[in-house]
């Protein structure tokens, strides 16, 4: 709806980032426009701003950053971007809920940003989401698909475009009202947790905290991301590590997202949806178009995932972690010999993953 809102429509080409959950990319579609992908950023693994530069052709009509984790885009360079070349910019901040970033809330730098309150999110309503702009025109285009097509509340424009129900529940509302008040506090003990457990895997070998972002002012954490960075020859895989941490009692993912292009969930052909052939010689083909490989290395060999909830206890809760990671770097040399089935395992989900035995190394 944020996409439609700000001009986005059949054919178009709009911008997202590879590493992402594939509802950012399908929302893209739905809009009847094209998603084309950009590489990430190495540090923040949010979309790399040269590579969209790269992206930009005379069909691109918005950008589509996604604040990933526990990082912002590059926020300042990807507006000024967007304005030498007229581009909106929805933020997707479907992870970032009560972030700032230079003392600008996450959502309010773009044209639009959108939510998720799906349940997995830092506020939930078990489903449900939001969309928030400055932009009178903005609200109003999205006001009028949300309510089925109805003018909007203000109606100084008079424009409407064809809608839904996509009403929130006054029930699913009074939900978030409560978790606003919340919100401040769990975030600060999160990012507190988040800063003294990138402290203490600075010190770990083969494994890299994100570096600290300074532009972001209130941290949102929605998920603790570090990288497994082995200095070693012969280094069992990233999954194998992600299953020994699970081992010791935390709940790791390490293939949290795929590129979108090559996701088992993202399955787009022409039939479907006709943009994708709209003035092509040779329709987008998703599986072969594109390649991203900061976005593929941090998908299947480098990037570990905790949940937000593992940071929301005491700093000897903290110490427990940083204690696992420790024992897991000491003993990589023992995992990578440990079993040739598991040491093979790579590029699995947290679900499809093998488990394996806690070790008392
Ligand atoms: C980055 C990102 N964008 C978009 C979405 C889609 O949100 P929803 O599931 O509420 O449609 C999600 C999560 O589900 C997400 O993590």
């Amino acid at each position: 709806m944020a996409l439609r809102a700000c001009g986005v429509g059949f054919g178009d080409e709009v911008i997202t980032t590879a590493y992402t959950w594939d509802g950012t990319a399908t929302a893209i579609l739905d809009a009847g426009a094209v998603a084309v992908f950009a590489d990430i950023d190495p540090d923040t693994y949010c979309i790399d701003v040269e590579s969209v530069r790269r992206l930009i052709t005379p069909r691109t009509k918005a950008i589509v950053p996604v604040h990933l984790a526990m990082r912002f885009a590059d926020m300042d360079a990807l507006m000024a971007l967007a304005k030498e070349h007229g581009l909106a910019v929805v933020e997707d901040c479907a992870h970032v809920h009560g972030g700032f970033y230079k003392g600008r809330g996450a959502g309010s730098m773009g044209d639009a940003g959108t939510f998720s309150m799906q349940s997995s999110k830092l506020m939930t309503s078990g489903e449900g989401g939001a969309v928030i702009t400055s932009r009178l025109d903005v609200l109003e285009l999205v006001q009028t698909q949300v309510n089925c097509g109805r003018a909007s509340e203000t109606d100084e424009f008079g424009r409407r475009l064809t809608g839904c129900n996509y009403r929130i529940t006054e029930f699913q509302a009074a939900m978030l009202l409560g978790q606003l008040e919340t919100l401040p506090e769990l975030t600060a003990i999160r990012a507190k947790n988040a800063a003294r457990l990138s402290a203490a895997i600075e010190k770990i070998p083969h494994f890299r905290a994100l570096p600290k972002q300074e532009a972001i002012t209130t941290e949102p954490v929605y998920c603790f991301v570090f990288q497994y960075r082995p200095e070693m020859a012969d280094a069992p895989g990233r999954d194998l590590v992600a299953a020994a941490l699970d081992a010791e009692g935390i709940p790791t993912d390490g293939r949290f997202y795929e590129p979108v292009y090559r996701s088992d969930l993202f399955l787009p052909t022409a039939e479907a949806f006709p943009q994708l052939a709209l003035n092509r010689a040779k329709p987008v083909d998703y599986r072969e178009d594109f390649d991203c490989p900061v976005a593929v290395r941090a998908a299947y060999n480098e990037a570990l995932w905790l949940p937000q909830f593992t940071l929301l206890g005491t700093e000897a809760d903290v110490d427990e972690i940083a204690a696992a990671i420790e024992k897991v770097s000491r003993a990589l040399p023992e995992l990578a010999t440990a079993d040739p089935k598991l040491a093979g395992v790579k590029g699995m989900s947290r679900a499809e993953r093998p488990k394996i035995e806690k070790k008392n190394y």
